[in-house]
C-alpha cells in the first residue's frame, strides 16, 4: 500500500459531505481544524488526525503549519480554442459591445475559424498548457466545453481532445458538448433550423461516443431564446445528459426561469438576473455558476452572489476561461475577486470553488472536501490561513499540489 501523509498543517479549511452548501451553510459549512495531519492511501483521504494522534508514516510532507484545502475546481471554462483574439480588445475599449461584435462575424465567430481550421493535435497542445498552468494554481479539475465547430466534425474534434487530455493527459476534464453556443455562418438567420442540426445531426453522435456528461445552451438576446434552449436540453436530457445553461449575461430573457423549471445542475454568468430567475433556480436546486473574470473583462456589473446565497441558491465561482470575455485561467484571481466584489465570505468562497463546484460538475460524491473516502486533490497554501488565500492577489500562493495522491507540485 501507498500510504502518504500530509503533517504539520496548521490549518484545515474544508467542507463537510457531498451536496452544494447553500444559504447560511455556504458560510458555516466550512470547517477549520488547526494542527492536523491528513493520511493518503493511493488515491484516497484515509483519515484526518489531530497532529499528535498522526501515526508513522514512511511517506511525509511537512506543511510547515500552512493553510491546506481541497484541490480547486474550475466549473465553466471553454478550455478547447484555436486561436487568441486580443485584436477585438480595442474595438470594445472604443465602446463596441460584446453581441456587436460578434454579430459582425467577430467574437465567438473568430474563434470558430480558428479552431475548425485547427488540428486535433494542436487543440490538444494548447490546452494542455493551460491545464497545466491551472494545475500548477492548484486547480485540479476543469470542466470544458465545445462549442467553437458549430458543426459536426469539430464539435466531435473539441470532445476528443478533452477525451484525450484525460486518457493521455492524466488530467481530470469534465466535458460538456454546447453546440449551441453562437449561430454558424452556414445557418445564418436561422437559428431554429442550427438547433433542429444540432439535436439531429451533431448530438447523437456525441451520444454514440460517450464524448460529453453535459450539455449547455447559449440563451441570450440575440443567440437562442427561451424555447430554442428549452428544445436543446431536452434533446440532451433525452440522451441522458445533465444541462447547463449560460443564462442573463447581458438580458434577462428567461434562461434562469428555464434552468430552475428544468432541474438544470447549473446557469451561469447570471449578471442581469432577476427575482424570478433566483426563485425559479432555488426551486429547482439549480447552482449559481458565477464568473467575476468575465464581468472584470466586458467591464459589467458583478453578478448578484448575495441574492442567491440569500435566497438559499448554491453559489460557486468560476473562470469562465475563453480566448473573448475571459482571457484568464486564473482561478485564484477569481476568488479574489468574489470575496471583493461579490463580497462573499472567505469561506463562501471556499465552498465557491471546492464542494458547489464539484456538485457543479456532478462529481460531489467524490471531490470537493477533504474527508475520509475522497479523492486526494489537495493544496498546501503559501498562506496562514483562509483570509489571506482570498486577500493577496496577482500572484501564484499555491505551494503543494497534489492530484490523486501524487504530488504534481
Ligand atoms: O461564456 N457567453 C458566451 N460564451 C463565452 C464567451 C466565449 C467567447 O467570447 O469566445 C462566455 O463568456
Ligand atoms: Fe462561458
Amino acid at each position: 500500500m501507498n500510504m502518504l501523509l500530509i503533517k504539520n498543517i496548521g490549518m484545515l479549511a474544508t467542507a463537510k459531505g457531498n451536496s452544494p452548501l447553500c444559504g447560511a451553510a455556504q458560510h458555516s459549512g466550512v470547517e477549520i481544524r488547526r494542527n492536523c495531519a491528513v493520511l493518503i492511501n493511493e488515491e484516497t483521504i484515509q483519515a484526518v488526525y489531530d497532529n499528535d494522534a498522526a501515526p508513522a508514516c514512511d511517506n511525509v510532507i511537512d506543511a510547515g503549519g500552512r493553510l491546506v484545502t481541497a484541490g480547486l475546481i474550475d466549473a465553466h471554462t471553454h478550455l478547447i480554442f484555436g486561436g487568441w483574439r486580443q485584436h477585438e480588445v480595442p474595438l470594445k475599449l472604443r465602446g463596441a459591445g460584446y453581441l456587436e461584435i460578434l454579430q459582425a462575424g467577430g467574437g465567438i465567430l473568430n474563434t470558430l475559424k480558428a479552431t475548425r481550421s485547427a488540428s486535433e493535435d494542436e487543440l490538444y497542445g494548447r490546452a494542455e498548457k493551460a491545464l497545466s498552468e491551472m494545475l500548477d494554481h492548484g486547480i485540479t479539475t476543469v470542466e470544458a466545453k465545445s462549442g467553437y465547430g458549430l458543426n459536426v466534425e469539430t464539435e466531435l474534434k473539441q470532445l476528443r481532445v478533452i477525451r484525450r487530455l484525460n486518457e493521455e493527459g492524466g488530467f481530470n476534464v469534465v466535458p460538456t458538448f454546447m453546440a449551441a453556443h453562437a449561430v454558424p455562418p452556414e445557418f445564418k438567420g436561422d437559428p431554429d433550423g442550427y438547433i433542429e442540426f444540432i439535436c439531429t445531426e451533431i448530438l447523437p453522435k456525441v451520444a454514440d461516443d460517450e464524448l460529453c456528461e453535459f450539455v449547455d445552451v447559449f440563451c441570450e438576446t440575440g443567440v437562442f431564446d427561451v424555447e430554442q434552449s428549452r428544445k436543446m436540453l431536452t434533446y440532451g436530457q433525452a440522451y441522458g445528459f445533465r444541462t447547463k445553461i449560460h443564462a442573463d449575461e447581458i438580458d434577462a430573457i428567461g434562461g434562469s426561469v428555464l434552468a430552475g423549471e428544468m432541474g438544470a445542475t447549473s446557469a451561469e454568468h447570471l449578471i442581469a438576473v432577476d427575482e424570478a430567475g433566483i426563485a425559479s433556480m432555488a426551486r429547482g436546486g439549480t447552482i449559481a455558476c458565477l464568473l467575476p473574470g468575465t464581468s472584470l473583462y466586458l467591464n459589467k456589473e458583478f453578478a448578484p452572489a448575495r441574492r442567491f446565497i440569500e435566497a438559499g441558491v448554491p453559489v460557486a465561482v468560476c473562470t469562465d476561461f475563453n480566448p473573448g470575455s475571459c482571457p484568464s485561467d486564473d482561478l485564484q484571481l477569481c476568488m479574489n475577486l468574489a470575496y471583493l466584489k461579490y463580497r462573499m465570505t472567505p469561506e463562501e468562497v471556499l465552498s465557491a470553488v471546492t464542494i458547489n463546484a464539484a456538485c457543479a460538475v456532478n462529481r460531489g460524491d467524490s471531490l470537493g472536501t477533504v474527508e475520509p473516502g475522497k479523492q486526494a486533490d489537495l493544496v498546501i497554501w503559501d498562506a496562514d490561513d483562509l483570509d489571506y488565500l482570498v486577500y493577496r492577489m496577482g500572484t501564484n500562493k499555491a505551494e503543494k499540489v497534489i492530484r490523486k495522491g501524487i504530488t504534481v507540485k
